[in-house]
């Protein structure tokens, strides 16, 4: 008996110390942890359950056969975050650099059923080499596997990505069709064709880093929603980010005892607006002092940061904020900020988040660049996403809604549950000087008359009380009691019940 028992526990050495203690000190050469470091980091400590730890690849092409390390290259299984169940996959750079078999796809594709059997999110840890070259067509095969199961679990689990590590060519679209990517600067990196094919093709040079590092895809492309300085912080923030979700589609956003006060008043907020409506203000001053504790977990921080998302909690209720914002060209709408947006909407709704959105738009971005990238129809995702949501939709405008940008931002026409105005809310068509110089055009040269045309259009639209008298806004309400109207809202809406007519899927504009 013992000497089986000591088998094992050879054979368990072994596949932990996965391809050697050189190529784990190379690792850590690097900045990164091994893949087990990072589960160790990512769980609660002691509740992670590894399954095929055994597992080796079949082939046999190039001496394969003679090349075997028990795990094949990524470590799976299951453990708690916080006490709460997670499927987890920990790709292993030290076998193979990582790179996915068709073994490695079948642990993955493993876990992932399992997941999707009892409910529960998977998060994927990469850092692989891509396709093991050794087995071709298996391996891509594998590859596509694992893209059919992200997609049917799309929605219904919540899917979380931190890329730590290479993830290059079609291996970059398991993680692209997540719900959230996590990256690590300066040691991870994603791109269909890496550098020296772009140099090839275009002629054009760039490092790794610069073509798909953790900055480039947090502010440029947009593809990351958060880069982190190193492994610990995106495993923890990793942590943070699961406190917010339900554990999938059929339960309820997360609950926890609260110690901030519902009805907690923050008189500072009366005096956020400026006067000047052309001057802007820092919409996340609003968030926060809104929030509970003050906490507040942004989503694309650096990327088409006119528009803010995130989630935090009020009165220990998990929900997903979206808010212009005036500090950033305004707070106006464009291309990326509605595909940002829309993106998270569609998230909350998907996983019964209630969304609350802070409302300060003079409009769309004008253009020819926002018009031939195609605004319209991008724009039009987010109107969509907003139009189909059924969970809770509590809407606060603070300062300007202007044209179709106000109907696009939870307004009441979209089925928006409570709908809220600070009293220097401005809910019209236009601005008072646009709206004047287009219908007193007569009075174009004489500067007084349109000074008084302008004030007259003031005093009689940019104010919430026309929008209230149609019940298009329920109520007015002091800014220093926005909290505690959330809160109320959010209990009045819990029971909340709507469904869209049955289809197949709806055809957003893509
Ligand atoms: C098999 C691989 C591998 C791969 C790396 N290794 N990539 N083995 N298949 N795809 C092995 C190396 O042979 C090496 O083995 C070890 O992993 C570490 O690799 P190094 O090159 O020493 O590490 P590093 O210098 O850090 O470079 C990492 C790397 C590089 C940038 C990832 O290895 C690389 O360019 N690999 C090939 C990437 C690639 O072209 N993949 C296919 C992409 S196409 P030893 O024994 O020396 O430790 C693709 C299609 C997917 O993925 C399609 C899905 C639809």
């Amino acid at each position: 008996m013992q000497t089986i028992l000591d088998q094992l526990e050879s054979k368990r050495a072994a596949a932990r110390l996965g391809g050697g203690q050189k190529r784990i000190d190379a690792q850590h050469a690097k900045g990164k942890l091994t893949a087990r470091e990072r589960l160790e980091l990512l769980l609660d400590e002691g509740t992670f359950e590894e399954w095929d730890m055994f597992v080796e690849h079949r082939c046999t092409d190039f001496g394969m056969e003679a090349q075997k390390i028990p795990g094949d290259g990524v470590v799976t299984g299951y453990g708690m975050i916080n006490g709460r169940l997670v499927f987890v996959f920990s790709q292993d750079f030290t076998v193979f650099g990582g790179a996915l078999s068709e073994a490695h796809a079948e642990k993955i594709c493993k876990v992932m059923d399992q997941a999707m059997k009892v409910g529960a999110p998977v998060i994927g840890l990469n850092d692989s080499g891509g396709a093991r070259i050794q087995e071709g067509v298996a391996s891509l095969g594998g590859y596509a596997d694992v893209f059919q199961k992200n997609v049917l679990a799309s929605g219904v689990v919540p899917q979380i990505s931190l890329v730590m590590g290479p993830c290059a060519g079609g291996a970059v679209y398991s993680p692209a069709m997540t719900d959230f990517i996590f990256m690590v600067k300066d040691s991870s990196y994603m791109f269909v064709t890496g550098p020296e094919v772009v140099k090839t093709v275009t002629h054009e040079e760039v490092t790794a880093e610069e073509l798909g590092g953790g900055i480039t895809h947090s502010t440029k492309s947009g593809v990351a929603d958060r880069a982190f300085e190193n492994d610990v912080e995106a495993l923890l923030m990793t942590r943070r980010l699961f406190n917010y979700l339900p554990l999938n589609n059929r339960e309820k956003a997360p609950r926890r005892p609260c110690e901030d006060p519902a009805d907690r008043m923050d008189l500072s907020l009366d005096t956020l607006v400026p006067d000047n409506a052309n001057k802007p203000y820092d919409m996340k001053e609003l968030i926060v002092k809104t929030v509970d504790d003050g906490d507040f977990f942004e989503i694309q921080p650096e990327y088409a940061k006119n528009i803010v998302v995130g989630f935090a909690r009020m009165d220990g209720q998990a929900i997903g904020i979206v808010a212009n914002q005036p500090l950033v060209l305004a707070g106006c709408l464009d291309i990326k900020s509605s595909i940002k947006a829309a993106r998270f909407v569609r998230f909350c709704d998907a996983f019964n988040i209630p969304v609350v959105t802070f409302v300060d738009v003079p409009g769309f971005m004008p253009g020819t660049a926002q018009e031939y990238g195609g605004i319209i129809k991008h724009g039009a995702k987010l109107l969509y996403a907003y139009a189909e949501c059924t969970v809770p939709k509590i809407t606060v405008i603070t300062r300007k809604a202007y044209g179709g940008a106000y109907d696009v931002m939870a307004s009441k026409h979209l089925r928006g549950d409570v709908n809220l105005a600070w009293p220097h809310a401005e809910i019209a068509v236009m601005g008072a000087k646009g709206a004047v110089e287009i219908i007193f055009r007569e009075d174009k040269g004489d500067p007084v008359k349109l000074a008084a045309r302008e004030a007259e259009y003031k005093t009689r639209f940019a104010n919430p009380f026309i929008a209230s008298s149609r019940g298009y806004v329920d109520d007015v309400i002091l800014p220093h009691e926005t909290r505690k109207r959330i809160c109320r809202s959010l209990v009045m809406l819990a029971s909340k019940k709507l469904e869209n007519p049955w289809r197949k899927h709806g055809n957003i504009p893509l």
